[in-house]
């Protein structure tokens, strides 16, 4: 399944798999604090979960995730209707890497028959788990009947599980958000049916589909279906920080929590809001350097999945640019490496910044608004 890259660039895939002893004995000093849990028949090894995003959530991403801590992960949004035409490249999304430990597959359509022959197959490719997506806000899913528009046709629900259940080994699970609009919130009505069809966790962000991203994510009706929940329940939206991860770990009453956005920007997010001390503290013990072994196991995992070059740069560029959010001269670090001419350079402009960074800190502006959309 994977392909080398056939360029000149410059071999980091011939490094070795391990991080540092230094970063590895920061990250254990984590990882010991993590809480294990179990959802239906699938086992986390942390609470603190990454959520599924289109564009991102992709076997490098995941992978490189789970060894920074996510307790599991889930592909970004796949169409049932481009798993059943046998399409190429929405095939190749379901792919999953033998190192990846927890990891779901997310499927988006709207009817009952489309979706269950398109779990058949996304169960072929051996996720733990699948989910179907009824959170994406997007028109161009919603204006079909998928994503969140699922949220309003509650009688659609029971026949949908239920044919996806029928032919399927794995758990299945729903990613919803508190429901279409604030006079329709029925996250609750939704969950029961859930209960009763064998859904074996449902996560939820916080917001309906009306906000889009909009405001706040809505804990305190997040927390209010942990009082009446039947089934396991994960909570998402707006935990973007250490500390507020750490704050909302240690009250809430959701069996788990997921991070989207938060993971863009600090990678070591499912690490660090483990220690509600440390996560309350604004020095980090992750340095440059640090951010540096990180990148050098992306670019693995990257070139070691796609054969495209372009597709390479893109998916790394990205990433890079966003994990130096907050460290110095980060703004000009980001136009240098966009103004870069290729892979190599890329890498090296990567390696002079975060090595250069030596100890010094990261200090994110969470008040600046960071991604206002996205497919849930
Ligand atoms: C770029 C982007 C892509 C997303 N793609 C998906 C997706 O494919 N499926 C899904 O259920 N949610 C998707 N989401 C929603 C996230 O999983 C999450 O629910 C939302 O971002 C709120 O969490 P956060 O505040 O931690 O970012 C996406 C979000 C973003 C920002």
């Amino acid at each position: 399944m994977f392909t080398t890259l056939k360029s000149s660039t410059k071999n980091y895939s011939l490094m070795s798999m391990q991080f540092s002893p230094a970063l590895t004995e920061k990250m254990n000093a984590f990882k010991g604090r993590a809480s294990p849990i179990q959802l239906g028949s699938v086992h986390f090894s942390s609470k603190l979960l990454l959520a599924p995003m289109a564009g991102i959530c992709n076997i490098p991403f995941r992978l490189l995730m789970e060894d920074l801590g996510a307790g599991g992960t889930v592909s970004e949004l796949i169409s049932c209707h481009g798993i059943n035409y046998g399409n190429q490249r929405t095939l190749d999304m379901l792919k999953i890497h033998k190192l990846e430990k927890n990891v779901g597959i997310q499927l988006f359509g709207e009817d009952a028959e489309s979706m269950a022959r398109a779990s058949v197959v996304a169960e072929s490719y051996g996720p733990k788990f699948l989910d179907i997506n009824m959170g994406c806000p997007v028109n161009k899913v919603v204006s079909k009947g998928g994503g969140s528009a699922l949220m309003k046709e509650l009688e659609k629900l029971a026949p949908l599980f239920t044919s996806m259940k029928k032919n399927m080994k794995v758990p299945l699970s729903i990613k919803i958000r508190t429901g279409w609009d604030q006079n329709t919130l029925n996250a609750k009505d939704v969950m029961s049916i859930a209960n009763d069809c064998g859904i074996e966790w449902v996560a939820i962000h916080g917001r309906t589909r009306t906000q889009q991203y909009t405001g706040l994510a809505n804990w305190d009706y997040i927390e209010a279906l942990n009082e009446v929940k039947k089934l396991p329940l994960i909570g998402n939206g707006d935990l973007h920080h250490p500390y507020g991860v750490s704050q909302r770990l240690q009250k809430t009453n959701c069996d788990a929590l997921m991070i989207a956005r938060g993971a863009l920007r600090n990678p070591f997010i499912f690490l660090e809001s483990l220690d509600p001390e440390y996560a309350n503290k604004k020095h980090s013990v992750f340095t440059g350097p640090d951010y540096w072994e990180v990148i050098q196991r992306l670019y693995q995992y990257t070139t070691e999945t796609f054969a495209d070059e372009r597709a390479i740069l893109v998916q790394i560029r990205k990433l890079i640019v966003w994990f130096a959010a907050g460290f110095p001269k980060a703004a000009a670090f980001r136009s240098q490496v966009f103004g870069s001419a290729n892979l190599e350079e890329t890498m090296k402009l990567a390696e002079d910044y975060f090595m250069g960074l030596g100890d010094a800190q990261k200090f994110i502006n969470y008040d600046e608004v960071f991604m206002s959309s996205g497919h849930g």
